[in-house]
């Protein structure tokens, strides 16, 4: 049973749990995921660490309630207990000193680019940070991304805060600029990542995206995580989530994520019946 210490809701609908689990935490390097079951009937998810804290023995996992799972996990309290969380799971992300790498995060993406700017910045990399969302009342980590790099940059679909446009965009201009990019990380909704994958191709600047498949045991057993990546069928949870993008079929990844939709909205319903609130 891990206690959570902490809750916050960073924006509408995206909340972050601080979690004591200090054997995760020690273990924890950036790109690791975790899998959560937030009450003993509940199903398993992944969710990103978003931060590890040796000293106090603490993760933090911030996540959109998008489902009936996330809804669960939101309901859970400060003192409350999550029965199973299995971890640090994944390949951690590669950190070097590459020169200048720009760091995208897109929605609930951009939470999880954190520990890597983190670690890109304290390798000595020049690090450019773009952060997006649809609106400012939805974007998160500004602050804490800031203090991690020199250059943070934001866009948003309605223009409510820094440019009216896509990560995108922003990262074109970056590239036109002239500025000579060593490495492209980009972590968000599939639409996003496979945007700024076709914006880098031609320039052949090395792009590293973070996928998102529906995963089950997370441990290589099951095959649900697989996606097709330079033709070849791999499990993310054991050997990603990290890919090359230039490399990932995204539209196979798309596909993939549509089929339980129904199902879905039915246990969607059924927890919002449970703990008697509204499906949004
Ligand atoms: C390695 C990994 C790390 C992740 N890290 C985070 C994180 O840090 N924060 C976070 O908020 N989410 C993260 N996700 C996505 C998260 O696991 C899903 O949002 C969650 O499983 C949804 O569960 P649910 O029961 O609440 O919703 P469901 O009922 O399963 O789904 C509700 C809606 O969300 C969509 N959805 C479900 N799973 C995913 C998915 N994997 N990606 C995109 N859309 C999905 C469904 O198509 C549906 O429209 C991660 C996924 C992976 C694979
Ligand atoms: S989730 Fe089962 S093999 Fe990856």
């Amino acid at each position: 049973m891990f206690k959570i210490l902490k809750k916050e809701r960073l924006a509408e609908n995206i909340s972050r749990l601080v979690v004591a689990v200090p054997h995760i935490a020690r273990a924890a390097k950036p790109g690791n995921f975790v899998v959560v079951i937030p009450t003993e009937k509940a199903e398993r998810i992944p969710l990103t660490i978003a931060d590890a804290d040796v000293e106090k023995g603490t993760i933090a996992i911030i996540f959109q309630i998008v489902g009936a799972t996330t809804k669960l996990l939101d309901s859970l309290k400060v003192g409350d207990e999550i029965p199973h969380l299995l971890g640090p799971l994944g390949h951690p992300s590669h950190i070097e000193k590459f020169g200048t790498v720009v760091v995208i995060g897109g929605g609930v993406g951009i939470a999880e680019i954190y520990p890597a700017v983190k670690a890109l910045s304290k390798a000595g990399n020049e690090v450019i940070v773009i952060i997006g969302a649809r609106c400012q009342d939805l974007l998160i980590y500004q602050h804490e991304l800031g203090k991690q790099c020199k250059d943070l940059r934001i866009t948003t679909d309605d223009g409510s805060c820094g440019r009216k446009g896509f990560v995108s965009d922003e990262l074109k201009d970056i590239i036109s600029s002239g500025k000579k990019v060593d490495l492209v990380v980009a972590v968000g909704p599939v639409p996003m990542m496979k945007v700024c994958c076709e914006v880098t191709r031609p320039h052949k600047i090395k792009t590293v995206v973070s996928l998102n498949p529906i995963m089950l045991d997370a441990t290589g057993m099951c095959g649900v995580c697989r996606v097709v990546v330079g033709g070849k069928t791999k499990f993310a949870c054991v050997e990603g989530p990290e890919f090359d993008g230039h490399e990932v079929d995204f539209k196979e990844l798309t596909d993939r994520l549509k089929p339980y939709r129904d199902v879905e909205k039915q246990a969607l319903d059924h927890v919002c019946r449970l703990l008697s609130i509204t499906p949004q």
